[in-house]
């Protein structure tokens, strides 16, 4: 049993020859291109064969690319590919393989389901992880036999390019398998970091302040999404606005895992989220795996509508206030509001300085 066994975590890693991806939708194609690259072998599988296909597809042409830019030696490409291999199903009958990665929906009886059918599949020195957003890990595991062998493992989007990895113990979590865990990400040139099994971990739980309060502006009708990445960008001098992150992430992704922290915390009110989030979701506005989401794609690339002028930029003419000619304005600011106090003065109780009147 896994729990059982006196292991060091810095020799499993570096040990580690095979991992088993499931589902290969955005963030499975990316883990099995980030272990491709690191010299380990990255078995593809998911619920659609076409989408392990799609993903070996995709995943190739990610390493062409880097080829093409200089980024990548043709001959580590060529062997990264090799290291990739669709095996179709989830269940499809394991051979040596160290670690088992869940990156199928946001849904806990999905990933229960799967790691049950799993936990009867797998060799049994396998280490099992969930690559969930949200979900508690200590709850995905409970119904195993042994959770001792099941950790969290929380990519970021895109995986290749995002560096942090949360490695996050359940409660019955075996104790060798984060250090383990956290060294193959090392190994893999990614950066773990240890988490809590708490909603939404340590990044999601952080970013609520971003994306769940967006949700809140929009729903509020405070600001257009377009102004609200605008002013993320060009004042909190974020990379992408919160609005660009939802439809990179994509809502089906994203909705569920803030009413997943917002339930975690036992309906804490500065995390609820926003009616605006579930609709646009229900309407499949997802963002670019739908080619619709707060912006509209088309071939994969955001059309943002152009900037709105500045009201009144174009009628009015600079002005230069000399810092004599303010002071002057202010002594006469002074002069009229005593004038407005004083009994009997014919512009008592008035606020405005009559037009035309501007010397007192
Ligand atoms: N998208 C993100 O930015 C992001 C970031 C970090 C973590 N995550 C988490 O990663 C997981 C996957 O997210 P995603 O964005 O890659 O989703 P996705 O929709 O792009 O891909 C999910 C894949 O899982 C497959 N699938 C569904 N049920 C399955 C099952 N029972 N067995 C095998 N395959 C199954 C689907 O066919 C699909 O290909 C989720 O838990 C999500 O919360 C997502």
């Amino acid at each position: 049993m896994v729990q059982d066994a006196e292991r060091n975590a810095e020799r499993w890693a570096r040990d580690v020859r095979t991992i088993r991806v499931i589902g290969t939708g955005a963030m499975g194609r990316g883990i099995a291109q980030l272990a491709a690259a690191g010299g380990v072998t990255a078995e593809l599988a998911d619920v659609r064969p076409e989408a392990v296909v799609e993903a070996v597809e995709y995943v190739s042409g990610m390493f062409d690319k880097l080829v093409a830019k200089g980024r990548m030696d043709a001959a580590d490409a060529a062997a990264a590919k090799a290291r990739l291999r669709p095996v179709g199903e989830p269940l499809t009958p394991f051979g040596e393989c160290d670690l088992v990665v869940e990156a199928v929906r946001e849904d806990m009886d999905t990933k229960r389901e799967l790691f049950a059918a799993l936990e009867k599949a797998v060799p049994a020195g396998t280490v099992l992880a969930t690559n969930t957003s949200s979900l508690p890990v200590t709850a995905i595991a409970a119904p195993l036999t042994d959770p001792s062998r099941l950790a969290g493992l929380h990519f970021f989007n895109p995986v290749p390019l995002m560096r942090l990895v949360e490695v996050i113990a359940g409660a019955r979590t075996a104790g060798w398998i984060p250090d383990a865990l956290a060294a193959l990400v090392r190994r893999l040139g990614h950066e773990p970091v240890h988490a809590p099994d708490a909603p939404g971990f340590l990044v999601n739980h952080a970013g609520r302040g971003l994306v769940t309060e967006t949700m809140q502006i929009l729903s509020e009708g405070a600001a257009e999404p377009v102004d609200i990445d605008r002013i993320a960008r060009d004042v909190l001098g974020l990379k992408m606005g919160p609005c660009e992150l939802l439809d990179l992430t994509g809502l089906d992704v994203s909705h569920p895992v803030m009413e997943s922290v917002w339930t975690g915390f036992y309906t804490e009110p500065r995390l609820r989220p926003s009616r605006v989030g579930r609709a646009r979701m229900e309407a499949g506005l997802l963002g670019r795996k739908t080619g619709e989401g707060f912006y509209p794609y088309v071939d994969g690339v955001k059309r943002e509508p152009a900037e709105a002028a500045v009201p009144g930029d174009a009628e009015r003419r600079p002005v230069w206030i000399h810092a004599g000619d303010a002071d002057r304005a202010r002594a006469r600011g002074r002069r009229w509001a005593r004038c407005c106090r004083r009994p009997g003065s014919r512009w008592s109780g008035r606020t405005r300085r009559p037009a035309g009147r501007s010397c007192w």
